[in-house]
């Protein structure tokens, strides 16, 4: 509960700033959401004694929600991308550790180093531009599925009418610090991105908080010194608002939208919506299907056992009395009843975590 408290605590804390009214992936909402300070210890001084979760999370998607350009692996495989958006072209080229970007429009040419590479657990990829310690979101995003670039998504109501708003959307100092803040760790200090601390991608201490203490702590023997904060055992709740902090709470959906098909990416909102939801109960948490240390299960049956947890009827087990049976399918739950969706403009599909019955021609449940 505690731990709830002290997030509700922060996310009142950002209130303010620029609103942007449908975050979608690329165009980070500005505001509401907190900006989590993170610390920097390599998983290496884990492994000794947490050896299995050391060894998965470091190459999880969560791991490389960012990667510098000389360590991006969609970079360093794609000598030169190119594509041609209305007047526009787009240029992606490798030079050595460096990656620079650059659109022209036939007479002129502007070009920007690729700083950050941002995304593709498995959709895509946005890149963050640096010109004279401002930062840019790039308008052409890599896409897994089409191996090449097409409009960042979000960016594709906009109309760019010059040069400079065709290669990437400028981002103010509020905005970026909640980039950095869910992408990488240790970035964040006073509300301002602090790049010479940052550690690309996301931490063992970005979710478990500090661990000088926790070491002082086992060498000294002094077990209070050593403990950490308790992360295992969250309720449905407790869960959604913790991983909510990134992946959107109900609450910051419910306000700042979007309404459509564009929050089925706010596994959060989604879940929250669904009949099978119950704040206290621990067996629709979101760890209760997902390792946050390895990548995620994607062999439907895997989650099987989960939905029969509560909907096997076996009340002696623990199962819930109130959940019913299927009575058209027995295995491959998630399959039917957490549907594939098509995100527009993705090149992906994302998995509907508003579990329900799926009525053909039924729209969307927003
Ligand atoms: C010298 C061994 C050692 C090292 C190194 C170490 N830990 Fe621990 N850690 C422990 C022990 C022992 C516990 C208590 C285990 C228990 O009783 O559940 C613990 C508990 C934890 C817990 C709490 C688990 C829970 O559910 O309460 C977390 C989280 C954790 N460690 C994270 C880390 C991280 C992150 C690092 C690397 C920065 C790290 N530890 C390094 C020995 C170590
Ligand atoms: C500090 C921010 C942050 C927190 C907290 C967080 N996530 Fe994530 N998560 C991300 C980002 C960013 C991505 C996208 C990574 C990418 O695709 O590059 C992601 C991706 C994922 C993925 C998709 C992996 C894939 O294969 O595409 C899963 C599953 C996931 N997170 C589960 C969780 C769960 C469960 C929790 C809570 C225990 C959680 N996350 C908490 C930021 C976070
Ligand atoms: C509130 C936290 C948060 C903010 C702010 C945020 N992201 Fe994300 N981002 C996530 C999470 C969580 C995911 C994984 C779920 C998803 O794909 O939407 C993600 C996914 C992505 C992906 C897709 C990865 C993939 O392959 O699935 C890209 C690209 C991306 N973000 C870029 C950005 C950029 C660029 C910014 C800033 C302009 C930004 N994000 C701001 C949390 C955030
Ligand atoms: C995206 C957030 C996230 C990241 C990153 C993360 N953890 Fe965890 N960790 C959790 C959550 C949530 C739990 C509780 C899981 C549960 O309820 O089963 C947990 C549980 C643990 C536990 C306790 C296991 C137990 O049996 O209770 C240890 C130890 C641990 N993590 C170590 C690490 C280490 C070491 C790293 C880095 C290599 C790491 N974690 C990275 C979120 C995270
Ligand atoms: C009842 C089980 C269940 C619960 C609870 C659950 N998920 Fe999932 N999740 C799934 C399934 C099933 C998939 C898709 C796996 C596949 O592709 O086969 C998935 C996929 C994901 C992905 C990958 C992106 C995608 O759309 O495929 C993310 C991120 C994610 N879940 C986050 C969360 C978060 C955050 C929570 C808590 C709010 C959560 N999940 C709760 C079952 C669950
Ligand atoms: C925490 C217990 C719990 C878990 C875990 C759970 N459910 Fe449910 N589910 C319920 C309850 C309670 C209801 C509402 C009563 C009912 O219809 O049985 C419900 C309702 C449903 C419904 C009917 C919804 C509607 O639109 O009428 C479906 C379908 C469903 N669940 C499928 C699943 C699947 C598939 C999974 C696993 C991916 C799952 N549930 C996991 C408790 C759970
Ligand atoms: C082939 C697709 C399919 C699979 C696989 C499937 N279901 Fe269903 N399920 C349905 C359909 C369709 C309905 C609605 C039936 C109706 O309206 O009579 C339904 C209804 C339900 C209901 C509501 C029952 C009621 O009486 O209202 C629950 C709960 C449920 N399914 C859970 C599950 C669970 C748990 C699994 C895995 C063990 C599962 N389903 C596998 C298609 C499927």
């Amino acid at each position: 509960m505690k731990l709830v408290a002290a997030l509700v605590v922060s996310f009142a804390g950002l209130a303010a700033g620029p609103d942007k009214s449908a975050p979608q992936t690329g165009s980070a909402p500005a505001s509401a959401l907190p900006v989590i300070e993170t610390f920097s210890r390599s998983a290496r001084e884990c492994a000794k004694c947490h050896a299995a979760e050391s060894k998965t999370q470091p190459s999880t998607p969560m791991a490389h929600a960012a990667e510098t350009t000389a360590e991006c692996n969609v970079l360093k495989k794609h000598a030169l991308m190119k594509t041609r958006l209305g007047r526009y072209d787009y240029r992606i080229e490798r030079k050595g550790d460096q990656s620079l970007y650059s659109v022209s429009d036939g007479t002129e040419t502007v070009t920007y180093p690729i700083r950050y590479a941002f995304g593709l657990g498995e959709a895509g990829q946005t890149y963050i531009l640096e010109k004279g310690g401002e930062y840019y979101e790039s308008f052409v995003s890599y896409y897994q599925a089409i191996d090449g670039l097409d409009i960042t998504i979000g960016d594709q109501p906009l109309k760019p009418s010059s040069l400079v708003d065709a290669a990437g959307r400028h981002i103010g100092s509020h905005e970026i610090a909640m980039c950095f803040g869910c992408h990488t760790s240790n970035a964040v200090s006073g509300g301002r991105v602090v790049e010479k601390t940052l550690l690309p991608g996301i931490t063992c201490e970005h979710c478990h908080g500090p661990t000088e203490n926790h070491l002082l702590g086992l060498q000294k023997g002094d077990a209070e010194l050593a403990e950490m904060k308790k992360l295992a055992g969250m309720s449905a709740e407790q869960s959604a608002q913790f991983c909510g902090e990134c992946h959107r709470t109900w609450e910051y959906v419910a306000e700042h939208g979007p309404h459509s098909v564009g929050n089925v990416r706010f596994q959060p909102y989604r879940l929250t919506n669904s009949k099978c939801f119950d704040v206290d109960d621990v067996r629709i948490s979101c760890t209760s299907c997902h390792n946050p240390h390895e990548n995620v299960d994607r062999v439907a049956a895997h989650y099987d056992t989960k939905c029969g947890a509560c909907h096997s009827g076996a009340t002696e087990t623990g199962g819930n009395a109130k959940a019913k049976i299927c009575k058209v399918g027995t295995k491959d739950c998630a399959t039917c009843h957490m549907p594939k969706t098509d995100l527009p403009g993705a090149h992906h599909q994302f998995t509907d975590h508003d579990i329900r019955i799926v009525a053909k021609n039924q729209p969307y449940p927003e």
